[in-house]
């Protein structure tokens, strides 16, 4: 069975989890509250399909053992799907190395906030070695009838269930042009 990591994935991400789930992954789930991780798991179509990793991804320590430990019970990740918060400097780079240890090639979908420079988060991600497989999706905005509007959670993931299935390097949800008409609240 392939073996999927979904970082952030009891929040806007749901979908894409229960998705991988439906598409014959078993899905590995980082988060922090178990409430939201029981709910979640009372949504998909089997529970036994998932792994629940309840850790913060701050702690670089816990990070490692809690990927370790599903790969133990699960085999070797070949898809991550990873938002996280920029306040977790060394997450993805823990992630990327971790998931490359077993030589698998393994595919990396990077989900940035609407205001990032891809570039420069690009360069900053540096996938640790050849068997991880780098793509990125930033959310955007919606302008319709002269009004704008942030994303609904729906719209990201399927977004971001697009960009997995057509494994886009580069897909932007919505639109980040013209900046100035974004939302402002
Ligand atoms: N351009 C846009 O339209 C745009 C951009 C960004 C966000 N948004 C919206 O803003 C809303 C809020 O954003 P959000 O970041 O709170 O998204 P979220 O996806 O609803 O929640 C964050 C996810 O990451 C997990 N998480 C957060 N901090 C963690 C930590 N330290 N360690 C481990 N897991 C952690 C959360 O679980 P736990 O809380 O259980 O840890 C949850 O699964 C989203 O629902 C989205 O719709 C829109």
């Amino acid at each position: 069975m392939k073996h999927a990591l979904v970082v952030g994935g009891t929040g806007m991400l749901s979908r894409v989890s229960l998705w991988l789930i439906d598409n014959g992954y078993h899905v590995s789930i980082i988060a922090r509250d178990a409430e939201r991780m029981k709910q979640l798991l009372q949504e998909a179509s089997s529970e036994s399909h998932v792994t629940p990793l309840l850790v913060d991804y701050r702690n670089n320590d816990e990070l490692k053992e809690e990927i370790n430990r599903a790969i133990k019970e699960n085999g070797n990740i070949d898809l991550v799907v990873a938002w996280i918060h920029s306040i977790a400097e060394n997450a993805l780079q823990i992630i990327a190395n971790e998931v490359s240890k077993g030589e698998n090639s393994c595919e990396l979908f990077h989900i940035v906030g609407s205001s990032s420079n891809l570039n420069e988060i690009k360069k900053k991600s540096n996938a640790p070695s050849d068997y991880v497989h780098y793509y990125q999706v930033q959310l955007g905005f919606k302008f319709e009838d002269t009004q704008s509007r942030w994303l609904t959670n729906k719209e990201i993931s399927e977004g971001v269930i697009e960009a997995i299935r057509k494994k886009k390097k580069v897909l932007i949800i919505g639109q980040i042009e013209p900046w100035e008409n974004r939302p402002h609240w």
